[in-house]
């Protein structure tokens, strides 16, 4: 009785993604380099819906994790689960949007944004439509057969959000997606970014060195340390939505968590390597 009651209330709470004791050494087969510890012990779960901020200084192992997390590389110890399972490789369930867009540069927008469906072997009839579809979402529309050298760095970014949208991913991986566009530029990202995840709340863990853009978007932020590599603190973001045209970062509570985040922040040691 009581195993069937903890089993029920363990099913219905498993994350969508979680990192358990997680340790990631690089060079530690490489007797000639210097063992670098990129990530130390770090544990914290996502759940479903839920717009989660890994918040820390460069170096601090951000993009480390989230490349576990996407299966690109593995962890050297611990545990990093999907709704429950082992991460082994990539999956079109968690795709990844990178800092650096990483389109083709060979291929239109519409080209870019089919890609992954041509990889889940999507139709092709429903690919151009559906490609469609997300390019319109991102704004792009006009813009199907340019290709990306053609096109502003924001541009090329939704390029990215879009086919990384078009496959329907359960959970959007989102490296810095803003981090390589101007000021005004990202500040127009942003918004977009809230408007289409307040639409359909995917579960999103985006990475960000930039306290103002984890407390502008995220439900909750997991502020991260150097040396050990792991998350310090995290931080319940009481914003209502939609957030977008409220002029947040205006309010005092948003004042008084930036300087509270960024004292924690302050307290930590450099980048090890830098
Ligand atoms: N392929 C690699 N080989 C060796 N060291 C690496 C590699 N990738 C990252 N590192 C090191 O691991 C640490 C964490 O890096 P990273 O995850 O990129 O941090 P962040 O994204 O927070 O800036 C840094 O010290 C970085 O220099
Ligand atoms: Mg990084």
């Amino acid at each position: 009785m009581a195993d069937t009651a903890t089993a029920h209330r363990r099913s219905r709470s498993t994350p969508v993604l979680e990192a358990d004791n997680v340790l990631k050494l690089y060079n530690d087969d490489d007797p000639s380099k210097e063992v670098v510890r990129a990530v130390e012990h770090a544990s914290f779960r996502i759940e479903r819906n839920e717009f989660v901020s890994l918040l820390g200084p460069s170096g601090c192992g951000k993009t480390t994790l989230l490349h576990i997390f996407a299966g690109l590389t593995n962890q050297t110890e611990g545990r990093v689960l999907y709704q429950g399972e082992p991460i082994e490789r990539p999956s079109t369930d968690r795709a990844v949007v990178f800092q650096h867009f990483n389109l083709f540069p060979w291929r239109t927008t519409l080209s870019n944004v089919a890609f992954g469906l041509e990889m889940t072997g999507h139709p092709k009839a429903d690919r151009k439509e559906r490609a469609a579809k997300y390019i319109e979402m991102v704004g792009l529309k006009g813009f199907e057969e340019s290709y990306p050298r053609e096109l502003s760095g924001g541009m090329q970014q939704r390029v990215g959000l879009a086919r990384a949208l078009a496959v329907d991913p359960t959970v959007l991986l989102m490296d810095e997606p803003f981090g390589a566009l101007d000021a005004q530029t990202r500040q127009v990202m942003q918004t977009e970014l809230l408007r289409i995840w307040e639409q359909d709340r995917k579960t999103i863990l985006f990475v960000t060195h930039d306290i103002e853009e984890a407390l502008l978007l995220s439900d909750r932020i997991l502020v991260m340390g150097n040396d050990p590599s792991n998350v310090r603190r995290e931080v319940d973001v009481p914003f209502d939505r939609p957030r977008y045209g409220h002029d947040i970062e205006e309010q005092a509570e948003f004042i008084r968590l930036r300087r509270d985040i960024w004292n924690t922040m302050q307290n930590e040691p450099r980048n090890k390597t830098a």
